[in-house]
This record gives C-alpha cells, structure tokens and sequence, in this order.
C-alpha cells in the first residue's frame, strides 16, 4: 500500500499540491475551525503559531530551591554529561529531551517537569502578595507545589488550599508533593472550585491561583491529538466553566488581594475576553501588569513571535486581578 500510495504520489504531485494549498486543514494539519479561530484571534502570528505546534516541545524542569538552587543543578546535569540551560527565574532546559527518572535528583524531589510558561504563575500569584507577618498567607489553587517552592525562596510562610475536582488528579497532585517532600504544607482537597459553599471555611484568602479548565489550544505540541479531539463547541462551554469558577473565587478573595486567572490556551475567548467581561461585571476588579497572551514558539530574531518572552515556551495566558479594598 506504501508502494502504492508513494507511486501515486509521484504521479499526481502536482495536483495534490495544489490540493493541499487550498485546503486550511491538509495545510495547517489543524481542523478548519481552529485555524480560523488563531487568525482571527492572533492576526499577526497566527501562521506562525500553527506551525509551532508541528514541532515537539522541549524538555523544561523546574528546579526544587527547597533543596538545591538552579545553578547548582545546572552544574551537576553538566557533570553528568547532560546539557542544559537556565531558562525564567528557576527552569533547565534540556537540550536532548531524556527519560526524567534517570535525571539525578528525580527520587529526592529536586526538580518538578514544567513548561517555563507554566513556571508564570507561582511569581504573579505571591510576587505581588503583601505577606501578613502575624500569620500565614492563605492561597488556594493548583501549582501547588512550585507556590509552595516559591514561598520558601521569599522567605514567606503560606497556607495552600489545593482544590481538584477530579479524584485521580488530586492523588497526582498529593504524590508530587511527597516525592518534592513538600507534604504536610499544603492541604489538597477533592472539591469544586465553583461550589465554595462545600469547602470553604468563610476566612478570606490572600491570593487565589485559578488554573482554569481550557482547550489546552496553547499545548498542541506537548499533546499532537488534542486539536483533533477538541469540538468547536467545546469552547463557549469550556468559557461558561471559567466563567462560573471565576465568579465562585472571587467573594473567596481578602480585599487587597490578587486572583491570577491563567489558561494554557491561545484563544482570546478563554483568555482575554474572558477577564474583560469580568471586569465589565466587577467594579471592585483592578486589572494589575500581566503577561496577557503567551503565544507558543521561541523568540528569535528570525520569524519569532514579538509578544514572547525570551526562550522556549507553551501558549498560556496570565490576567492578575487586584480586588479594591
Ligand atoms: C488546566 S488543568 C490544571 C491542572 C493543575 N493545576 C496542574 O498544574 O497540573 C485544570 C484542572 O482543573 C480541574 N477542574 C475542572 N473543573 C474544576 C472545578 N469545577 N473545580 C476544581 N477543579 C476543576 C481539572 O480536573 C483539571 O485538572
């Protein structure tokens, strides 16, 4: 059938070409309606952003500074012959992605696997944050862990609540802390986000982490399958999700407070336009600095996306709301 297909292939190249070219899906290898959705969305880089998610991510792990710093275990990854660079404020990146269990550290909890996208979130979340000194701070959320790595390197004492709906998640979330023997400070719970009437005991939080259910549109590299699983119509119901979440938290929120929202997708629907209207709705909402969109891809001088951050990194977006007191 290879035989086949490939004798076919010579015969008809031109014509298939042709074909191709005029067909957005055998184009882009994306369904029709995300390519119309990413240039409409991103007029300006929606080409290149397809064609960032034709090529595999790279390996980024986010190094453990309860344990050791980044420099330290960028030297020892060089002793081991591996090579890496620092990327953001904590993160290696590999330059030949390899089995992370054979990496050393991986049994101790040196280093957690992170997109340096994802590694955003914990510095927005406490960076910003005035810790109280008669007590902990109150945070809940996912990025449990890197929170509570972030903390540590601040010096700031925190009080985690992580909420997960799903059972099987949450137990994933509760081995990373034992293997990052960050257990016993972090308190993760099986709850919905939405109902707070269910988990929450009444004491406002100094910060809240919603790492909102998406697309994953900004991931496509990391999971080649998702943009054919994905319907069109999963997406204003994914919004009404983050929207019911958004508005649940924010009562849950101390005034003086910071809610980071942040999806792993690329669409303005999830992202942006999701945080206007919520802000069109809250008087008492302050939109603070943030990095907005994220587009997947490098920054280079040649055809990078101008929006990036230096270095490799997945599409995510970041909105940091400030409740007025
Ligand atoms: C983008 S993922 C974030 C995962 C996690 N924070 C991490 O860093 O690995 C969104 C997570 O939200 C969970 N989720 C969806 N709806 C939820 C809800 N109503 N309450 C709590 N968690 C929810 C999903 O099961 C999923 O694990």
């Amino acid at each position: 059938m290879v035989n086949a297909c490939l004798r076919r292939y010579l015969r008809e190249a031109e014509a298939l070409h042709t074909q191709v070219e005029a067909d957005w899906e055998a184009r882009y290898n994306h369904p029709a309606w995300w390519v119309k959705r990413v240039r409409r969305d991103h007029p300006q880089h929606w080409q290149a952003i397809l064609a960032a998610s034709q090529h595999s991510a790279p390996l980024v792990l986010r190094v453990n500074v309860t344990h050791t710093s980044r420099d330290a275990y960028l030297a020892r990854l060089s002793d081991e012959g591996v090579s890496a660079q620092a990327v953001g404020l904590v993160g290696v990146v590999l330059n030949q992605p390899v089995p992370v269990e054979g990496l050393p550290g991986y049994a101790e909890g040196w280093f957690s696997v992170q997109d340096t996208a994802a590694q955003c979130a914990a510095p927005l979340v406490l960076d910003g944050v005035n810790a109280p000194t008669d007590r902990p701070l109150r945070a809940p959320g996912g990025k449990t862990a890197h929170l509570l790595e972030h903390a540590h390197a601040l010096g700031v004492s925190v009080d985690v609540l992580a909420l997960e709906v799903d059972a099987r998640r949450s137990a994933r979330i509760t081995e990373n802390l034992q293997r990052l023997r960050l257990n016993g400070t972090a308190s993760v719970k099986v709850a919905d986000a939405a109902q707070p009437a269910a988990w929450w005991d009444g004491l406002p939080f100094d910060a809240v982490l919603l790492d909102a259910p998406c697309s994953a549109s900004g991931i496509v590299r990391r999971h080649p399958d998702v943009r054919w699983l994905r319907r069109e119509s999963d997406v204003p119901a994914l919004v009404e999700t983050q929207r019911r979440i958004l508005e649940a938290l924010w009562p849950t929120l101390a005034p003086g407070g910071r809610l980071v929202y942040c999806t792993c997708s690329i669409f303005k629907a999830e992202g942006q336009a999701q945080v206007d209207s919520f802000l069109s709705r809250h008087t008492n909402a302050l939109a603070c600095t943030a990095p907005g969109h994220l587009l997947p891809g490098a920054r280079s001088d040649a055809g990078g996306l101008p929006d990036n951050p230096s270095g490799e990194h997945d599409g995510f977006f970041y909105a940091v709301l400030e409740k007025v007191a």
